[in-house]
């Protein structure tokens, strides 16, 4: 099963500026999204990417919910459609005319993929946090306190267990990181430092 778009070209730079309500954003989550797991995965990412947007790159209220936005539904087809992800939700935005870049973040989430790489440092951050987010909270869940008290030496040891998590790809974690010129241990503490608090 082949998930290349094929294209480069995502949305339409008329539509700049253009975002979901957060009313309308949820409620496409909530029809689309109806396996608990990924929407737990997907809310993580959002929240991920809303602070970092915030306390990372300093956007204002309106850029952190861009960023927020293509987290909350970067996987929105593939919990019910997932030979169209990320296809579906990608034409979906386009038709509801939002913002080219939200689109393209989604669209290169997974680069090795769909074939599209991430070139915004909001397409950067998507791609890093996706994956590495759902290894640190596979290891919450074997951990008795969950999120408290983790540490970033047991995160990367559990990176070293190929066994631990073993659909999780290693080699795309460490692009992601490269890509997003950004270390492995910062993005593991700050995903240990505010991952937790989303249920
Ligand atoms: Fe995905
Ligand atoms: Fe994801």
């Amino acid at each position: 099963m082949s998930l290349l778009l094929n294209r480069n070209n995502f949305g339409d730079p008329a539509n700049r500026g253009n975002v979901l309500s957060r009313k309308e954003a949820t409620s496409l989550f909530n029809e689309w999204v109806l396996n608990p797991r990924l929407q737990l995965h997907m809310k993580q990412v959002a929240h991920l990417m809303k602070i970092w947007a915030a306390e990372k790159e300093g956007l204002d209220e309106a850029g952190q919910w861009q960023w927020e936005m293509a987290g909350l539904l970067h996987d929105a087809d593939w919990d019910q459609w997932p030979e169209m992800h990320c296809k579906k939700i990608i034409e979906e935005l386009e038709h509801r005319k939002v913002d080219p870049e939200i689109i393209h973040a989604i669209a290169s989430h997974g680069p090795n993929h769909f074939g599209v790489d991430p070139i915004s440092k909001m397409d950067k951050m998507l791609f890093a946090f996706d994956e590495l987010s759902g290894l640190i909270h596979a290891y919450s869940l074997m951990r008795p306190g969950g999120y408290a008290g983790m540490e970033l030496k047991g995160v990367k040891k559990r990176l070293k267990e190929k066994s631990f998590a073993a659909n999780v790809s290693r080699e795309e974690i460490e692009d992601a990181c490269n890509r997003a010129g950004i270390a492995l241990e910062e993005l593991v503490s700050f995903i240990i430092t505010h991952q937790g608090v989303v249920t």
